[in-house]
């Protein structure tokens, strides 16, 4: 089993979006993938599995909802992928959920002050120990090269790696997911393709079959 958490300081910077993005491609490989959704008070990705799930969506992808990690790991037997969502303003749980996981993507914009305050997470947590897991990722990037460019910089001078593959800001994604959707399954063939490297490159990150 291979855990991934979306954790951050910041609120909407995406995190839910690419774990259902993450989930719905691990499901299409025919692992099973289960949506820990550790934001209690939003429930984003339950909602969207519920939505997903009267649509008739396939494949299932499962969510569910999780108050301790005590509780989860009693809950993760025979699945091939966990995918945390947590919610936004680290806490003591998001240490705990990085500590288990194998991989921790940590999804920003590319402004300034979306990345001071990732960055400063990132450092927190690779206190203790776990800096190779830390993937910083791009998201809800618009068009501007210069932009990712200087926010690719500013990740890789503080010693981070970044997701080589970034998270497009789309109207097409935003009505995806308010339609049970996730990523490569947008009907659009652009975003399609941009959706599928993604998630090629948050899959190899995740490792495992
Ligand atoms: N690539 C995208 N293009 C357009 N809209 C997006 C995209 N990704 C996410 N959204 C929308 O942006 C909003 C914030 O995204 P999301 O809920 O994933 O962020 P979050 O980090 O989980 O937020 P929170 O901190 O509140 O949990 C949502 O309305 C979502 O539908
Ligand atoms: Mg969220």
């Amino acid at each position: 089993m291979r855990v991934a958490s979306f954790v951050g300081q910041k609120g909407g910077v995406g995190k839910s979006a690419l774990a259902r993005v993450l989930a719905v491609a691990a499901a299409r490989k025919g692992r099973k993938t289960l949506i820990a959704d550790f934001d209690r008070e939003q429930l984003t990705c339950v909602e969207w599995a519920g939505r997903r799930k009267r649509a008739g969506r396939k494949p299932d992808v499962e969510a569910r909802e999780f108050k301790t990690l005590k509780k989860l790991r009693k809950n993760v037997d025979g699945y091939d992928v966990v995918v945390v969502d947590t919610r936004g303003h680290a806490d003591e749980l998001t240490k705990d959920v990085a500590d288990e996981s194998d991989v921790v993507f940590l999804p920003t914009s590319a402004s300034l002050d979306d990345l001071g305050p990732t960055l400063d997470l990132a450092r927190r947590l690779a206190r203790h120990g776990i800096a190779d897991r830390i993937v910083i990722v791009l998201s809800r990037v618009g068009r501007s090269e210069r932009l990712l460019d200087n926010a690719a910089r500013v990740i890789e001078e503080a010693g981070f790696e970044a997701l080589q593959v970034h998270w497009p800001q789309r109207d097409g994604f935003q009505g995806d997911l308010d339609d049970g959707l996730a990523g490569s399954e947008a009907s659009n063939p652009h975003l399609r393709q941009s959706a599928k490297a993604l998630e090629d490159a948050l899959l190899a990150r995740l490792g495992g079959k």
